[in-house]
């Protein structure tokens, strides 16, 4: 390709809950030497800052007060690391009392319309594989490539246990794996159903089942298809 400018583009991984996309969305950037940007873990942080500031019962009687957490807000990705107003919040934002609630925050017009901004310029470089539930429809529907995975609940409820017990080590400790499927049924259906920005699968998205997928498989898949984007754009440049 000597002589063609590098065509960077946007890869937007949309999906339910634990189908798999942080994985697979982080692997692909490393190996496109891409930014992964983890847009969950933003709204997960607004949500662990509404705990910390012992906010949520109020939120839900009055939504609009959820400007307080916003103003001032900070949220950057170093490495693995999430930094919420300049603290590192990477091992708070996966509590499950944050995944409980993280979709009542992720409702919220005025927490949607900042982490958009957010997204938005943390995008404007290209070069970027962002995952979440709206990238493909509302943060970037311009995104080159397009990708919605789902899978079973019952397997997603496997992987994201699996992932528990590999954090925590303690399985006395976790929700059973019952508990887990009703959860993560339980936040697609809200994800879905809400008025803003709601769970969607863009007509332009490739759908992905990696019920029967191994990672690597889907990664693989992923990858291809963006280097046929990245091809495709630097032979038209
Ligand atoms: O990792 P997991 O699939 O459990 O979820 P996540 O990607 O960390 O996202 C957590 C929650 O944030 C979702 O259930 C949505 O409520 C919300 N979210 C959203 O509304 N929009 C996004 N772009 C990303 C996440």
């Amino acid at each position: 390709m000597i002589g063609h400018e590098q065509h960077d583009i946007i890869i937007a991984i949309d999906g339910p809950a634990a189908s798999g996309k942080s994985t697979t969305a982080r692997r692909v950037a490393k190996k496109l030497g891409y930014t992964y940007i983890d847009t969950g873990a933003m709204y997960r942080s607004v949500t662990l800052k509404a705990f910390e500031h012992d906010m949520l019962e109020r939120l839900k009687h009055s939504p609009e007060d959820v400007r307080i957490l916003l103003d001032p807000l900070s949220i950057e990705f170093q490495g693995d690391r999430v930094l919420l107003d300049g603290r590192d919040v990477t091992a708070g934002i996966r509590e499950n009392r944050v995944s409980r609630e993280v979709s009542f925050i992720s409702s919220l017009k005025p927490v949607r319309d900042r982490l958009k901004t957010l997204q938005q310029q943390m995008g404007e470089k290209r070069g970027v594989v962002m995952d979440g539930r709206d990238i493909g429809t509302v943060i970037f529907p311009d995104a080159e490539l397009k990708i919605f995975l789902v899978a079973d609940a019952a397997e997603r409820a496997r992987r994201r246990y699996a992932e528990l017990v590999q954090k925590n080590g303690n399985p006395a400790a976790l929700p059973s794996l019952d508990e887990l499927e009703r959860e993560i049924v339980q936040r697609d259906r809200d994800d879905a159903e809400r008025a803003h920005a709601p769970l969607r699968k863009h007509e332009d998205a490739i759908e992905v089942d990696t019920s029967s997928l191994t990672i690597d498989e889907q990664v693989e898949l992923v990858y291809s298809l963006a280097m046929e984007r990245i091809s495709a754009g630097t032979s038209r440049a």
